[in-house]
């Protein structure tokens, strides 16, 4: 056989893929916006990092847009031109952003990708409005587009997945760490699945979907992003609490000062060890979050929650090799998994 030339065999590149996809959908997603209120369209364009309060051209950067990309990718799994997946992309992104802005509202979080929170720059009041204005805007572009009335139902399927998942994650931080009443590892995975997978599935599926894929093709790339969306969950919160908060965005601990059953503080609990009793005091005393993260990881909860990670990207191997696929956007979508478990751990 005759070797591929280097640059052929190399794996795709995540941030390449994810600026091509960019690339390709940002006109679409620039005018759609362009035709909300000024104002709105202003918190959404805040928000999107394409400017700053006031309008200004932003200099830092955006979202990473893996949503889009997934869309993108969808519609060239199933055998599509990428262009076919722009609407669902568009939608998806619009979505993702809107829920966004309504969770860091719910989550009293005032910084994101490092900089002010749309309801901390602008105000709780106009940050819901502008979430209700994108999400109205995401489905007037899915509607509009061939697949649309399909694609709507798909994305609200995936909406409505995503409220149960953020329900859920507020009512956990009202449960008990231990006893009867304390979160297991499957609640926190149905959570996961629900708040996070569903929209990165949905947004895969979708973009297959206007690609005019197969069901049992839509269905393989939805499981396989809800899979993504646990592990992209449990990366998440080994991040906020051992991440460096000037690449996360985030501040450090916020997770355990607000109650969030994350899972490595679930794993650490579960293991039995006498000092995970420890570890309940200290969570439940509320006092210093330093020691409880160095407890959570002398517990085994930050290797537990890598290993869980693994085991659903595993899962997505699975699902996507349950259906034919077009073997170059699998390679990319395959770099952009690595890319969004692994991060900077
Ligand atoms: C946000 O969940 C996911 C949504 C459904 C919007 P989190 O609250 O866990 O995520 P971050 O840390 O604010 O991004
Ligand atoms: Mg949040
Ligand atoms: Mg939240």
């Amino acid at each position: 056989m005759t070797a591929l030339p280097e640059a052929l065999r190399a794996p795709a590149e995540a941030h390449q893929v994810l600026d091509r996809c960019r690339e390709l959908v940002r006109p679409a997603l620039v005018e759609a916006v362009g035709r909300m209120h000024p104002w709105v369209g202003e918190m959404a364009a805040y928000s999107f990092g394409w400017c700053e309060v006031g309008g200004a051209p932003a200099v830092g950067s955006g979202g990473k847009g893996v949503r889009q990309a997934l869309a993108v990718l969808g519609a060239e799994a199933a055998g599509a031109d990428g262009r076919a997946g722009v609407p669902a992309a568009v939608a998806v992104e619009l979505v993702h952003t809107f829920s966004l802005l309504h969770d860091d509202i719910m989550d009293g979080d005032a910084a994101r990708r490092s900089r002010p929170t749309v309801w901390k720059a602008y105000g709780t009041g106009p940050a819901v409005l502008a979430g209700d204005a994108l999400f109205a805007l995401a489905v007037e572009v899915l509607a509009a587009a061939p697949g649309g009335p399909q694609g709507v139902r798909l994305l609200s399927v995936a909406l409505g997945d995503l409220v149960r998942g953020q329900a859920d994650d507020l009512l956990f931080a009202t449960r008990p760490w231990t006893g009867p009443g304390r979160v297991r590892p499957e609640e926190y995975r149905a959570m996961a699945e629900h708040k996070t997978g569903a929209l990165l599935g949905g947004a895969a599926a979708l973009g297959a979907l206007l690609g005019g894929a197969a069901p049992s093709v839509v269905d393989a790339l939805d499981r396989a992003g809800r899979h993504l969306g646990i592990a992209f969950q449990v990366v998440d919160d080994v991040l906020g609490l051992w991440g460096d908060p000037t690449v996360t965005g985030k501040p450090v601990h916020g997770d355990l000062r607000e109650r969030k059953k994350t899972f490595p503080v679930l794993a650490a609990l579960d293991s039995g060890a006498p000092a995970s009793r420890r570890l309940a005091a200290l969570l439940d005393a509320g006092g210093e979050v330093g020691d409880a993260a160095a407890l959570i990881e002398a517990l085994g909860g930050r290797t537990e929650a890598l290993a869980e990670a693994r085991a659903h990207l595993a899962a997505v191997e699975s699902a996507l090799a349950d259906v034919p696929l077009e073997a170059r956007p699998v390679d990319e979508l395959r770099s952009l998994l690595e890319y969004l478990v692994r991060r900077d751990l």
